[in-house]
């Protein structure tokens, strides 16, 4: 897996927005799939800078949402409906059209996986998606011990998963599953980009590069295909 390295966090954020823009540019109606979470937001920052700027033109562009917390809506500080909206989607004005996202609040969370899957169907296969990295290697709520055939799923959360989410709520909440695309969906997107920022994720990274493919850190699935690289900064990547 090529492996970028850049020498701090806002470097290795605008390295990712660049690929992400190479991409529209390419295809103008690319469908985009960025994570939640804290590792992309400067991404988003870059992206929505590079917008005004007139770099990139988002206005015939698709977006996907990666994953969400069942149980969890955009009202929901620190859900990613409203991470990805506060940060991202609010601020390139786009219409309700340009995105599919997991409805978090869903009473029929089986019915929400097809309807995710139908619109993956029918506009599908993913251009570019960027990814970052649970720390015990998750990528979207792809949980160690997945399969590797999944699309849309709900999934049992990993305690790990439980324990680290409470650094995005400002109360306590009491997450147990998630709703995610599945590593078939994931790993058939045409560019995947795996990001990871400072020390904390350092470990889960060496583990990622070094250790052999396994649906024990989905991580290291990425590597099974040719279309991924890994970005990370000076700090993730310390341990390499
Ligand atoms: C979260 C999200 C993922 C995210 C990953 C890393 O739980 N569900 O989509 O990429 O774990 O999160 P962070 O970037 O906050 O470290």
């Amino acid at each position: 897996m090529k492996t970028h390295i850049s020498p701090d966090y806002p470097q290795l954020c605008q390295a990712v927005a660049q690929n992400v823009i190479a991409c529209v540019k390419t295809k103008p109606d690319a469908l985009i799939c960025i994570a939640g979470g804290d590792t992309p937001l400067g991404v988003f920052t870059a992206l929505v800078e590079a917008q005004k700027q007139g770099r990139v033109d988002f206005s015939r562009t698709q977006f996907l949402g990666l994953d969400e917390w069942l149980g969890l809506g955009k009202a929901d500080k620190g859900s990613c409906r409203e991470m990805v909206w506060h940060h991202f989607f609010d601020k390139l004005t786009l219409r309700e059209e340009q995105i599919c996202f997991f409805d978090g609040l869903t009473h029929n969370p089986q019915a929400e996986c097809q309807r995710v899957d139908r619109y993956i169907e029918l506009h599908g296969p993913i251009d570019c998606i960027v990814l970052g990295i649970g720390m015990n290697g998750h990528i979207g709520f792809n949980e160690p011990g997945v399969s590797v055939d999944n699309t849309c799923h709900v999934i049992d959360l990993d305690a790990v998963t439980q324990a680290v989410s409470v650094k995005y709520f400002d109360t306590p909440r009491e997450v147990k599953q998630g709703i995610s695309l599945g590593l078939k969906t994931i790993l058939a997107a045409k560019n995947i980009v795996v990001m990871a920022s400072g020390e904390k994720k350092a470990a889960i990274v060496a583990q990622t590069v070094n250790h052999p493919a396994s649906r024990d850190i989905p991580s290291t699935l990425v590597k099974t295909v040719a279309q991924a690289s890994l970005y990370v900064d000076k700090a993730a990547a310390s341990k390499l």
